[in-house]
């Protein structure tokens, strides 16, 4: 504790960590690996105790955190207990000059009013979102992407860098890691449904599932890669048929939703998807890249 204090009470460090669930700790023990020092602070101090004993300053409140180092990574629950945590006595001023990293998860507008806080009280501010589990920080694949001025992320990059390798500067706008977000969960959870409706194919009809899943995980890799030539068709704008041709997708879920209802079985996924395809079918878009169903879905 004495030494706590002392340190303290002298330190000035690389970088402040506030927030120490999970994903806070995965955090600031890969700075300390990596030879950083360290300031932590926690609502519940009592979890910076293995981080304290191998260097780490535990700060005794928020504004003494932050101002311990020229940059803050904040990591809590949400921007609610983020913005609880800024508003303590103290900070306003602390901030000034700063940098303020948010790797906690929010959406486009909490960013927003995260950002607009932080030039309000003269400080930087980056908005990131983490794409991995605490176990799986630190290593050079390891997603994270960040926006926000590039100033800001010029500053916190060789920081960011140690904890995923992955990092990617989305620009200015303070929103887009919000919204990329938002992207790759749908990517996720749709990809999901349809693993779902998959393995309740594989039970109803005796297949192992758990087979079913290995399966999966092999065809991943590949199906990634054809997910990005779809991204770049769509961005580029350029719909001829490449890789896959809309028309081979028709028949296919058509089957999909046939065999789904002659099981008996749920048929909401395979109804959704058939739907868009007629829609496409209907606008004559069967001769291009299977890609252009976004145009179904554009408004
Ligand atoms: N874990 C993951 O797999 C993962 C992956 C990607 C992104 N994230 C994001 O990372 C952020 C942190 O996640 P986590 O896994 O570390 O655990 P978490 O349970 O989301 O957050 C725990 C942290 O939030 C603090 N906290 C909660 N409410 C608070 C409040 N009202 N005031 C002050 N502090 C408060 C906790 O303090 P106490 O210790 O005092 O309770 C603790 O430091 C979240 O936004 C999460 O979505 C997590």
């Amino acid at each position: 504790m004495w030494q706590t204090l002392e340190k303290r009470l002298n330190t000035t460090t690389d970088v402040t960590v506030i927030g120490l669930g999970p994903m806070g700790l995965a955090l600031a023990d890969l700075l300390l690996k990596a030879g950083r020092t360290v300031t932590l602070w926690n609502r519940s101090p009592g979890k910076a105790d293995a981080l304290v004993a191998r260097g780490a300053v535990l700060a005794a409140s928020p504004a003494e955190a932050i101002a311990a180092s020229g940059t803050t990574l904040v990591c809590v629950l949400d921007y609610a207990a983020a913005e609880t945590i800024l508003a303590q006595d103290g900070v306003a001023d602390a901030v000034r000059g700063r940098l303020v990293v948010n790797l906690g998860t929010g959406s486009p507008e909490d960013a927003r009013r995260a950002e607009a806080w932080a030039h309000a009280h003269g400080a930087r501010y980056l908005d990131g979102a983490i794409q991995a589990a605490p176990s799986q920080m630190g290593r050079p694949d390891t997603p994270l992407f960040v926006s926000g001025e590039t100033a800001a992320f010029t500053q916190a990059e060789p920081l960011l860098r140690i904890v995923a390798g992955h990092l990617l500067h989305l620009g200015d706008a303070v929103d887009a890691a919000a919204f990329m977000d938002l992207a790759t969960l749908s990517y996720v959870y749709g990809a999901y449904a349809g693993f779902l409706h998959g393995a309740h194919i594989a039970e109803v009809t005796g297949i192992d599932v758990a087979t079913y899943g290995r399966l999966v995980h092999a065809i991943a890799p590949s199906f990634g890669a054809f997910f990005e030539h779809q991204g770049g068709v769509v961005a580029g704008g350029d719909f001829r048929a490449t890789e896959s041709p809309l028309r081979i997708s028709v028949p296919a879920v058509r089957r999909i939703l046939d065999t789904s209802r002659g099981l008996g079985i749920n048929t909401e996924l395979p109804g959704l998807v058939d739907g868009w395809l007629a829609k496409a079918s209907a606008r004559g878009l069967e001769g291009e890249e299977l890609a252009a169903l976004i145009k179904v879905l554009r408004r």
